[in-house]
């Protein structure tokens, strides 16, 4: 067993202990159900509001935990060891929508939505992607146009986490006219509320992983928002985006490092109980290797990305530090899962052990909150940044 890499405070470890615990009484009894039915249980919400999961970054004066980023990250660690689809629910709620609200909206935002976002009563989703722009996110064609104070939505919103049951959408749509585009600069941010006539349920996806996250479409059909929806400036709405995923990245890498530390627990166990040729399988080295290589990418994929946490708590820009640790964590998970499975053989392609669920949900990691490769675009151009 080895020791944790990580320096952990007093506070950290209680809050560490705390989201094990919680994970493993409320999620584990029920993750592989929520994945064979693809179920989302919705009083996981009010469960985590009670230990004020959901309103981690958000300073004491709205009624959040006021905790760093590393502390964030090692609870949302331990609950996506046990269940992935919580912890994206974790992580967008905490890092998108909240983080939103509390850096770009009005006093008036954040007391009406921000406060009971971080005490849990109000979940929080993000609505940037559509159908024809993922990747190109800048593309997007919903339309915001000015009737009277209001401003009208119509268009349609992909991937939306949550978005059917969300209290509180952060949706970004062009305020530019058809006729003159301006790009990112003619995007802006809305906060759109289930109350609102003209909001729809859309397309729910039928996932590879993360089966126990529910994933929408959302539908705008004259969707009228008053004024006092629009966050901050018209037109800055593809900055904040933007600025906000620099922290939903590290969720993600988070989720990304509880996902490979569970299945490289999984395999460290199992090679102790499987016997092949007379012996563990442990023995072999083929399997010594594999171990030891799943555990080095764990703790460097785990290493970096709390090395950007702390860049980000003492202010300094993560753009390029949050990409990366999302990339290597991402792609970790992904090739720690498949090691897993390999290790297991053939237990390890059916539903009796947790591995094939690890090595389906690991995949999206590589995916959402932008692709591997958006990940190394934004890596690159930091490289040339102010030569
Ligand atoms: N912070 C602040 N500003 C930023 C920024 C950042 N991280 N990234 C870009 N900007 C600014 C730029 O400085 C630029 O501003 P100016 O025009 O004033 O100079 C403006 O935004 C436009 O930037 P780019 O020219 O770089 O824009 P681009 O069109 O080339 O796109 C991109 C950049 C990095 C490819 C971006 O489109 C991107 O990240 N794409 C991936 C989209 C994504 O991650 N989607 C996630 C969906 S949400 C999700 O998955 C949630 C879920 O449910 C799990």
């Amino acid at each position: 067993m080895l020791s944790p890499l990580l320096p952990l405070t007093e506070e950290q470890r209680e809050i560490q202990r705390v989201a094990r615990e919680f994970a493993r009484s409320e999620l584990a009894p029920h993750v592989a159900e929520w994945d064979r039915e693809a179920k989302f249980d919705r009083s996981i919400v009010g469960k985590l509001g009670a230990l004020g999961f959901l309103g981690m970054l958000i300073p004491e004066a709205y009624d959040g935990l006021g905790l760093d980023t590393a502390t964030y990250l090692l609870a949302l660690e331990e609950v996506a060891a046990v269940d992935a689809s919580t912890a994206v629910l974790m992580s967008v709620h905490n890092s998108l929508p909240t983080q939103m609200l509390l850096q770009f909206g009005d006093d008036a935002q954040r007391e009406r939505w921000l406060k009971p976002m971080a005490r849990g009563e109000l979940l929080g989703a993000f609505a940037l992607s559509e159908p024809e722009a993922g990747s190109d996110a800048a593309s997007l064609q919903c339309q915001a146009v000015r009737d009277g104070d209001d401003w009208v939505l119509n268009g349609t919103k992909s991937w939306i986490s949550h978005g059917a049951h969300a209290d509180v959408i952060l949706v970004m749509a062009r305020t530019d006219r058809p006729g003159a585009r301006h790009g990112s600069k003619g995007i802006t941010a809305f906060v759109v509320t289930p109350d609102l006539a003209g909001l729809k349920v859309g397309k729910k996806e039928n996932k590879l992983g993360l089966r126990g996250s529910e994933t929408v479409q959302l539908v705008f059909d004259d969707l009228r928002v008053p004024p006092a929806n629009v966050l901050g400036e018209v037109g800055r709405g593809f900055i904040y985006a933007m600025q906000s995923l620099d922290n939903g990245r590290l969720g993600i890498a988070s989720q990304a490092v509880g996902i490979a530390r569970a299945a490289l627990d999984a395999s460290v166990a199992y090679a102790d109980d499987r016997r092949q040729f007379q012996q563990p399988i442990k023995s072999f080295q083929a399997i010594q290797f594999k171990l030891a290589d799943m555990a080095v990418r764990v703790n460097a994929a785990r290493a970096l990305l709390h090395a950007s946490a702390a860049m980000k708590d003492r202010g300094e820009p993560i753009t390029a530090y949050g990409s990366m640790s999302k990339l290597l964590a991402s792609e970790t998970a992904m090739w720690v899962t498949t090691q897993a499975v390999q290790v297991f053989g053939g237990y390890g392609y059916v539903k009796e052990y947790p591995v094939e669920r690890y090595f389906r949900d690991a995949k999206v990691t590589e995916i959402y909150e932008g692709t591997s490769e958006i990940q190394r675009i934004v890596i690159a151009r930091e490289l040339y940044e102010g030569r």
